[in-house]
C-alpha cells in the first residue's frame, strides 16, 4: 500500500498563505510522481487566529499538529498585532508550537545556487559553492534559563539578568542530531562555543566530544571553534563548513548570518526537529509590504517542503528532484522581483511555483 501522510498546513499571515498555497501544490505534485499519499489539514495560526479566536493558538490546532505527521508553517505576524500585549502576540504560537512538539533542533541550510552568485554581498569567489547546515538547539540556553528578568535595585536603577543553562541530555541529543545530518551530507561537524569563558559551553564541548568518541561518529570529521572566530569565518571562507552545531543563541545570529551569504531571505527554508512530528517553514517573515501582490518568492517554501520530504516523509530521493527543479527554474534565468537581476525572466509568486512543479515533473 502507498505510504500515506498528514500535513498540518498552518498558513499564517501576510505573505505566509500565497507561499504556502505554493508549498502544498508541490507536494500533491510530488505525491502523485513518487506513488505516495497526503492530505491537508488547514488551521488558523498567528494573527489569523488572533482574529478569529482572540489567541494565536487554539488548542484544536495544537491537537492537530500533534496527530499530524509533519506541520508545514507560513509566518505569522504583522502591523496590524504589533501593539498586542506580548502574551498574545502573533509569535506566541510560534513558540508554544515548538515547545508543545519538542523541537529542540533547528535545521537551517545555507546554499548558494550558482545562478544566483551576484545577490550575494559578498565576492563570488568567496561565496561560490557554499552550502552549510546550520543546527541551532531550540528549546534551552539563555533563551529559557533561570533566572531571568529585571529588577530595581534600591538606588533607583535597574538590573537585568538572563542565565545560560545547558544540561547533559540537552547538548547530547542535539549533537547526535548534528553528526546525523553530517552523515546525510559531506560528514562534517563544527560545534560552536565560548568555552574559553562560558562555562556552560566548557560543557558543550566536553559533551560534544564525549558524543562523538562514545556513540560511533568515527566516520564524521569533528573540530570545535569558537564563536567570534566562527562569526568571521563565515565571511572570510564559508566553504569550509558543511554542519556547524551551536547554542540557542549563537545559532540564531550565526545562521541569520549564514543566510547573508546566499542573498536573500526569500531563499531559506528551515526544519525544527527532535519530537514525533517535525515542523516547517520558511526563514522569512510575513513580508506585509509585499503581501497580497503574487510578490513574494515562494522558493523559500519549497526548499522547505524538500526538507520534510527528506525528514519527515522518508522521500529523499523526492526532496533532491526539488532542489534539483529549483536550480533549474534559476538557471534559465526565472526570478521573483526579490532576487531579479539585469536580463532576468520575472515571475510572481505563482508562476515561479508553477514553474517548478513543471521542472519537477520533467525530471521524474
Ligand atoms: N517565523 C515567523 O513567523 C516570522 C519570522 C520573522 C518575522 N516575522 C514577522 O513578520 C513581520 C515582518 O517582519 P520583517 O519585515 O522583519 O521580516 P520579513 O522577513 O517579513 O521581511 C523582511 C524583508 O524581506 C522581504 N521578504 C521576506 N520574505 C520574502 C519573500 N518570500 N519574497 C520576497 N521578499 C521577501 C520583505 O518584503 C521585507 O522587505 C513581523 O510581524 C515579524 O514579527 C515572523
Amino acid at each position: 500500500m502507498a505510504p500515506h501522510y498528514n500535513i498540518l498546513v498552518l498558513p499564517g499571515d501576510g505573505i505566509g498563505p500565497e507561499v504556502v498555497r505554493e508549498g502544498t501544490q508541490l507536494l500533491s505534485e510530488v505525491a502523485s510522481l513518487y506513488g505516495f499519499q497526503v492530505e491537508f489539514e488547514e488551521g488558523l495560526v498567528g494573527g489569523a487566529s488572533i482574529d478569529a479566536y482572540g489567541k494565536p493558538l487554539t488548542a484544536p490546532v495544537l491537537k492537530l499538529a500533534k496527530q499530524s505527521d509533519a506541520v508545514l508553517l507560513g509566518a505569522m505576524g504583522g502591523p496590524k498585532w504589533d501593539g498586542l500585549d506580548y502574551a498574545i502576540r502573533p509569535e506566541r504560537a510560534l513558540l508554544a508550537l515548538r515547545q508543545e512538539l519538542g523541537l529542540f533542533a533547528n535545521l537551517r541550510p545555507a546554499k548558494l545556487f550558482s545562478a544566483l552568485l551576484s545577490a550575494s554581498t559578498l565576492k563570488p569567489e568567496v561565496v561560490k559553492g557554499t552550502d552549510l547546515l546550520v543546527v541551532r538547539e531550540l528549546t534551552g540556553g539563555i533563551y529559557f534559563g533561570e533566572p531571568k528578568g529585571v529588577t530595581r535595585l534600591p538606588d533607583g536603577t535597574e538590573r537585568g539578568v538572563n542565565t545560560e543553562v545547558y544540561t547533559t541530555p540537552e547538548i547530547e541529543r542535539i549533537a547526535r542530531v548534528a553528526f546525523e545530518a553530517a552523515r546525510k551530507r559531506r560528514k562534517k561537524v563544527t560545534s560552536v562555543d565560548k568555552a574559553n569563558v562560558l562555562e556552560a559551553t566548557e560543557l558543550w564541548r566536553r559533551v560534544v566530544t564525549r558524543v562523538h568518541r562514545e556513540d560511533g561518529y568515527g566516520d564524521v570529521e569533528l573540530e570545535h571553534i569558537l564563536v567570534d572566530n566562527c562569526a568571521m569565518q563565515l565571511i572570510r571562507n564559508p566553504k569550509q563548513f558543511d554542519v556547524i552545531v551551536t547554542t540557542n543563541l549563537f545559532g540564531d545570529i550565526l545562521s541569520d548570518e549564514a543566510a547573508m551569504l546566499t542573498g536573500s531571505i526569500g531563499m531559506l527554508p528551515s526544519a525544527s526537529l527532535g519530537g514525533k512530528v517535525g515542523m516547517y517553514e520558511p526563514v522569512h517573515g510575513t513580508a506585509p509590504d509585499i503581501a497580497g501582490k503574487d510578490l513574494a518568492n515562494p522558493l523559500a517554501t519549497l526548499l522547505t517542503v524538500a526538507l520534510m520530504l527528506r525528514h519527515s516523509l522518508d522521500q529523499g530521493e523526492a526532496a533532491s528532484r526539488v532542489e534539483q527543479a529549483v536550480e533549474m527554474v534559476l538557471e534559465e534565468g526565472y526570478r521573483t522581483a526579490d532576487i531579479q537581476d539585469p536580463g532576468c525572466r520575472l515571475v510572481g509568486c505563482k508562476e515561479m511555483g508553477r514553474l517548478v512543479r513543471e521542472r519537477i515533473e520533467k525530471l521524474s
